[in-house]
């Protein structure tokens, strides 16, 4: 009788609780749909990826956790929208932030909605609880890993598990099959030595040194150097996603997509050669004999430049995308003849920090585009007879294929 009419007097602060809870966090929550997080991913690679990485400090803090180290979600979305003027105000947080990254100080983003921060928020938590191993691998949201990769890893992983659980349920039996042969022994005559060893202690010492044991044990170290193996051999020669360390940190997210530098600008040779080319010291020079200091870098960095330029030695830059001496490549056939843009091959190069591998560039890559792309024939005079020809022959276009792209001696020699 009491408990029923106590009911409502104990669940109404709850949902009081419940209604200003919700209210008061009315607009700063922070989303967590799949649409929001995309959003808050593009923005944040386009914004935020030079400064900000969601796991590792960069010239901005890691962003992971910041929701639960900031003051406040509404302090958040008013910092990005004006880092100076927060910091200005005496913020304490602010100051003690700025302190640390001094001199730096963060771009405002002024015209960032309080949806747009939200949806980078709702990102960099989602990543976040990700965890950092498989967070940053996918770099500007391309997929590094290679098609195949991880199915065969999979079915190994369940074949050893398999294994495994085979395993116990035979040793269970063994285990019931040897207690059933004993009570079998207990009830024959047995001299007493034959009794002390059917009664042996069975003691760990007795199963480390018994020979299943050390069967069990070859084998598991043998089958998980065998999917070591495997997994090795998947990615040979596979260099997709490689990203090396350069001498210089030189960014073509700054160059060729902030300042919009034409790519032939640096390498000189894409139009007419087969090599690409990268710029000599000279080429830098031309800008940063009057450009000293970068954003994100100061004086550091280019001076670097002046130093190779002025000391006559070569920057030793990493080579990033190499195909072995077997196979030829001409991307003056590609570029200027083919009319391909460089992102097809080489991805958004513009939205790069560091230079990464886009494709896989194995022979199976360069022939499957061969099969499906189309010659490049307008206004190439040396074309129009082969057209002709073909179209006598087939309804479809002409194709690289058709051509005698798939030729073993037009790639080998
Ligand atoms: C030019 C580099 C730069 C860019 C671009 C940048 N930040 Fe920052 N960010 C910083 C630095 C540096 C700090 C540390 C505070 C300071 O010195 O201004 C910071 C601090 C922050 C903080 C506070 C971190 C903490 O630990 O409390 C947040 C949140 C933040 N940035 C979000 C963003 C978002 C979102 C974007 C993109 C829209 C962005 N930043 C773009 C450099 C940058
Ligand atoms: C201001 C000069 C400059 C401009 C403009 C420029 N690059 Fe580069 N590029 C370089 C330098 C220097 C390197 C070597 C360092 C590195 O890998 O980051 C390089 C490296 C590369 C590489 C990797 C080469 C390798 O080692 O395999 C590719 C691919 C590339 N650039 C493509 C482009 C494309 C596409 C554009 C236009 C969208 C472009 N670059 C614009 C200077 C430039
Ligand atoms: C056509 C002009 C031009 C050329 C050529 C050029 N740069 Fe730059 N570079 C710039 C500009 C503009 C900036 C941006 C300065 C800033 O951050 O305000 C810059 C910034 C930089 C920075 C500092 C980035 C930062 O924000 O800290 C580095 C490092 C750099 N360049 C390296 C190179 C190298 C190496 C070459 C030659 C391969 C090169 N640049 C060629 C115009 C050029
Ligand atoms: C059809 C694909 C394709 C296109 C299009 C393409 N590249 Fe390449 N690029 C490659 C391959 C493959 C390599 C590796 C070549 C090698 O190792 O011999 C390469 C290598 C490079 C290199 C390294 C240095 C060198 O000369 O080998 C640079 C720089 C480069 N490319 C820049 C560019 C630029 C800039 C463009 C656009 C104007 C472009 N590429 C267009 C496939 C392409
Ligand atoms: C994005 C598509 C694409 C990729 C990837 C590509 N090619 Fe090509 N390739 C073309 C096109 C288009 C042409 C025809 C250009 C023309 O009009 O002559 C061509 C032509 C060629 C030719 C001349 C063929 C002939 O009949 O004269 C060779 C050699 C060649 N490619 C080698 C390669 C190699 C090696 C690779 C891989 C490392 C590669 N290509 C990757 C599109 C591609
Ligand atoms: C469109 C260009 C192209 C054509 C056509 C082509 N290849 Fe290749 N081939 C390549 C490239 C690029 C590589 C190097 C790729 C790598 O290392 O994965 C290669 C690698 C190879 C290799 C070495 C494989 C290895 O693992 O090192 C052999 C063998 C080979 N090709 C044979 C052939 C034969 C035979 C033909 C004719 C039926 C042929 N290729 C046609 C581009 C081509």
């Amino acid at each position: 009788m009491t408990d029923q009419q106590s009911l409502p007097a104990r669940t109404l602060p709850l949902i009081l609780f419940f209604l200003v809870a919700s209210f008061v966090s009315n607009g700063q929550e922070i989303p967590s749909e799949p649409a929001a997080i995309s959003a808050g991913e593009a923005l944040f690679n386009n914004n935020c990826r030079s400064c900000h990485r969601v796991h590792e400090k960069l010239i901005g803090p890691a962003l992971a956790g910041v929701t639960e180290r900031a003051p406040s979600v509404d302090w958040i979305i008013s910092f990005v929208k004006n880092p100076p003027a927060v910091i200005a105000s005496g913020d304490e947080y602010a100051t003690a932030l700025f302190d640390q990254y001094k001199p730096t100080m963060m771009t405002a983003f002024s015209t960032f909605s309080d949806e747009d921060i939200l949806n980078i928020l709702a990102y960099v938590q989602a990543e976040a609880a990700k965890g950092p191993a498989t967070a940053e691998a996918p770099a500007e949201g391309q997929p590094v890993s290679s098609a195949g990769e991880g199915v065969p890893a999979a079915y190994l992983n369940l074949i050893l598990i398999g294994m495994v659980i085979i395993l116990v349920l035979l040793l269970i039996i063994l285990v019931f099959l040897i207690s059933a042969v004993k009570r079998f022994l207990d009830q024959k005559d047995l001299t007493p030595e034959q009794r002390e060893l059917v009664h042996a202690p069975f003691t760990l010492g007795t199963i480390l040194r018994s020979r299943g044991f050390i069967f069990i044990v070859v084998f598991v170290v043998a089958a998980l150097g065998f999917k070591a193996v495997i997994n090795g051999l998947y990615s040979v020669g596979i260099q997709q996603g490689y990203a090396p360390a350069q001498p210089i940190a030189f960014s073509h997210k700054i160059h060729a997509g902030q300042y919009q530098i034409d790519c032939n600008y640096c390498h000189t040779g894409v139009m007419t050669s087969k090599n690409a080319n990268i710029p000599s010291a000279n080429i830098c020079m031309n800008c940063h004999n009057q450009i000293k200091q970068g954003t994100l870098t100061g004086e550091a960095e280019i001076a670097k430049i002046v130093k190779a330029y002025e000391t006559n030695t070569p920057i030793e830059w990493v080579r990033v995308h190499n195909l072995p001496d077997l196979a030829y490549f001409n991307h003056a056939q590609h570029v200027n003849v083919g009319g391909i843009e460089c992102q097809t091959c080489h991805g958004p190069i513009e939205t790069m920090d560091v230079v990464r591998q886009h494709s896989l560039l194995t022979m199976g890559w360069c022939i499957d585009c061969h099969r499906q792309t189309e010659l490049n024939t307008k206004g190439n005079a040396y074309y129009d007879r082969l057209v002709e020809l073909h179209s006598k022959q087939s309804k479809s276009n002409m194709t690289v294929m058709d051509n005698g792209g798939l030729e073993c001696s037009k790639c080998h020699y």
